[in-house]
């Protein structure tokens, strides 16, 4: 393919070159079907015009047979052409050339466009991006910011990590104790892995009205979000709040704390999945989409809880389970089948899931361990791929490089030949260490470019020097608009180190600046 004069972020499958130029002013109308408004809306925002359903020079027309998000665009002295048979392709096709009206050569305020042809279509139909607002809170302008950037880069998946055992981040209207205790802890600061409790009290919580304005801007631009309430684990805000809702019943306080914690949702108590069932019923009336996600991570600790207590074990007796694994099978069933009434699909963490998990569930790989036993899940459930040493974006550059995320495939993580159980990938922002939004952009950036271009194109037409030649236009966007991101992409050593996680700002590598010292020591 001759190279196109344009720097695309994720590379078009097929492209060539046009003779000819087309050029485009504010003025220049975009003729647009109603069922491609949100393509239509999306260039117009940029040109600062308005869709018209007339006639204009660039047209998106609905086509029958193309592939699910695939577009056609064309650039030619008679006009600009988008061709797509859905809407999400229709809004890739208006992505990629606004991206190139971005670059085109500027005369006198009229961007001069050269001819080419771009047919253009998914590696896979998941692409993902996770955020944690559990351990640090970013709030609604980063998420949208987030969100803006995800679309840039035909990015579909928002996937919002809301409950952990740091914080319950939603406003809940049925249970409030969630919010009057669960948002709450007393240190901003986590202590652990090297790191001791800092600063105070940390306090925050989407208001119901914050989620909806979030979940329809994303719709938008063609993003699903995905909340995630992990359970049965990562719930000590959860169980600050309803303390009756654990084995023990005894009270606790949202942690401070970073790694896995010992207290759990009873499996064995009725009233838990009663509580579950209103509180699904309510999140469910905020999220529209079709999948949730319920975690099922870690929640070995509290499984030697289970194994103690009464009401778990009598339930492992009735339901013939043999252990607290299977106990875990039986719990996050009976959720997958409340969360199914809603007509959602469910996505677990790969650590918990065995053969008595439903089929329906989607397995969200994060973790290399018992890799025989994982694959095997994938000969019967799609999964999700998002190992760590690939797309965990909050360790450091010299673990998970930039070149690392950019060289990743399914055969490298062990996934040869189940090819049709794997939906896509995505890439984590888990947020222990990740505090403000400078450090968020730091992890993000410019590893999500990698991801982007992972997820889109196919594995044949990815070339590394190329993809950082082209990264070099985008770097530059990012300055333009003041996001943060990290120069040393191209890493070091590839080792575990004993913190193996970003901590600092401003672009460098992370080390705990005198400052942070001096606020460790109060
Ligand atoms: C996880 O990192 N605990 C999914
Ligand atoms: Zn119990």
């Amino acid at each position: 393919m001759a190279m196109l004069k344009y720097n695309l972020i994720p590379k078009p499958n097929f492209y060539k070159t046009l003779d000819g130029t087309y050029t485009v002013s504010s003025g220049t109308k975009v003729l647009c079907a109603e069922e491609f408004l949100t393509a239509g809306n999306y260039l117009t925002a940029y040109l600062k015009t308005s869709p018209v359903s007339t006639e204009g020079a660039i047209k998106f027309k609905k086509v029958g047979g193309m592939e699910p998000e695939s577009y056609k665009l064309k650039v030619s002295p008679k006009g600009i052409f988008v061709e797509a048979s859905d809407a999400r392709g229709a809004f890739y096709g208006a992505v990629t050339l606004k991206t190139i009206l971005m670059q085109a050569t500027k005369k006198e305020g009229k961007a001069v466009v050269n001819g080419l042809l771009i047919q253009d279509a998914p590696q896979y139909s998941y692409r993902g991006v996770q955020m944690d607002e559990s351990r640090h809170f970013f709030g609604v302008k980063t998420v949208k910011q987030v969100l803006d950037m995800m679309a840039m880069l035909k990015l579909n998946t928002f996937h919002w990590h809301l409950s952990d055992d740091q914080g319950y981040r939603i406003e809940s209207k049925v249970f409030p104790l969630l919010n009057s205790v669960g948002s709450t802890r007393k240190y901003a600061g986590l202590q652990g892995f090297g790191f001791k409790h800092r600063g105070g009290e940390y306090s925050h919580y989407y208001k119901q009205e914050e989620i909806r304005e979030i979940v329809a801007y994303a719709k938008k631009l063609h993003i699903t979000v995905i909340p995630e309430i992990d359970v049965p684990g990562h719930t000590l805000a959860m169980l600050a709040a309803y303390p009756e809702l654990s084995c023990t019943g005894k009270k606790i306080e949202p942690a401070c704390e970073n790694g896995i914690l010992e207290d759990i949702l009873c499996a064995g108590n009725e009233e838990v999945y009663t509580f579950l069932e209103k509180l699904f019923q309510e999140l469910c009336s905020l999220f529209d989409g079709p999948y949730f996600h319920i975690g099922g991570d870690e929640a070995i600790k509290g499984h030697k809880l289970w194994e103690k207590c009464p009401k778990c074990t009598s339930v492992m007796q009735a339901q013939g389970l043999k252990s607290p694994k299977e106990l875990q099978g039986y719990f996050m069933t009976r959720v997958n089948a409340m969360l199914k009434k809603y007509g959602k699909t469910c996505i677990a963490w790969n650590d918990c899931i065995n053969d008595n998990f439903d089929s329906s569930i989607i397995c969200q790989y994060w973790f290399p361990n018992n890799l025989a036993a994982v694959r095997k899940q994938a000969s019967h459930r799609d999964f999700i791929l998002s190992p760590e040493n690939y797309f965990y974006f909050d360790e450091k550059y010299a673990r998970v490089s930039l070149k690392k995320v950019y060289k990743f495939n399914e055969v490298k993580v062990g996934f040869a030949g189940v090819g049709q159980h794997i939906r896509g990938i995505e890439c984590e922002h888990w947020s222990e260490w990740i505090d403000t939004d400078s450090a968020l952009q730091f992890a993000m950036f410019p590893r999500l470019f990698a991801v982007a271009e992972v997820g889109w194109t196919k594995l044949a037409n990815r070339r590394y020097r190329d993809f950082y030649k082209r990264l070099a236009w985008y770097k530059t966007y990012l300055n333009k608009i003041g996001i943060n991101y990290s120069r040393l992409e191209k890493g070091r050593a590839a080792t575990r180190q004993v913190i193996p996680y970003h901590f600092g700002a401003d672009g460098k590598e992370y080390k705990k600046s005198e400052e942070l010292k001096a606020k460790e020591s109060f």
